[in-house]
């Protein structure tokens, strides 16, 4: 069955190229991003892997570990992670699971076969310290993703996890945000001591909490 937002984050243990992990213990208390790209070896998939090792210290700052899947075994991950280093300016640093049981990509219905019955789709996975799934994302195999929405959309989900706030459409980080509708104006001149503007009963933004 698929995974839906608020699922617990399926746990395993798998063989990475950094040694075996056991998903839930090696999270500890950080947030996680597991995501699945079809093949080694692939032109979009080495520029994904490579931006990704690039904005590690991004997520890093964010208490966010990565951790990417593919169908793949260890042994061919070593061997393109190379190729990455070599063409994307950025050393691969987080593990890549060699998965050529499907054992992850089973539990996270990364398989699609109407797209595809061998390869994972690009799937990712967001997943909060108490492990609850709090984000997923699916692209085709032909379509790169884009870090810089990842980074974004896990900067919105870390500021309404610790503020009754939700963010508006193209939001970015510094952006004001929507108060939740849980917060009535009395709470919320106290919640939000930088004010708040109110533009219908329904729609208040104050300035981003944590800035
Ligand atoms: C790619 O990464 O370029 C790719 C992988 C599998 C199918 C199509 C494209």
């Amino acid at each position: 069955m698929a995974i839906r937002l608020g699922d617990e984050a399926p746990d395993f243990t798998a063989e990475t190229t950094e040694g075996t992990i056991s998903f839930h213990e090696w999270l500890g208390d950080s947030w996680g991003i597991l995501f699945s790209h079809p093949k080694d070896f692939t032109p979009v998939c080495t520029t994904e892997l490579g931006a990704f090792a690039a904005r590690k210290s991004d997520f890093d700052q964010r208490n966010t570990k990565l951790i990417a899947v593919s169908v793949d075994d260890v042994e061919s991950h070593q061997r393109w992670k190379s190729d990455i280093g070599e063409t994307q300016g950025a050393e691969l640093n987080f593990p890549i699971i060699g998965d050529e049981s499907h054992k992850v990509a089973d539990l996270y219905d990364m398989i699609h076969p109407n797209a595809n019955d061998t390869m994972t789709v690009r799937s990712v996975f967001i997943v909060d310290p108490a492990k609850k799934v709090k984000l997923t994302l699916t692209y085709p195999a032909a379509t790169g993703r884009n870090v810089d929405e990842i980074v974004r959309v896990l900067d919105s989900l870390q500021l309404s996890a610790k503020f009754p706030v939700a963010t508006p459409v193209n939001w970015k980080d510094g952006d004001d945000v929507i108060i939740a509708n849980s917060v009535n104006d009395d709470d919320a001149k106290e919640k939000f001591p930088k004010g708040f503007r109110k533009v219908k009963d329904y729609l208040r933004f104050t300035p981003q909490p944590n800035k």
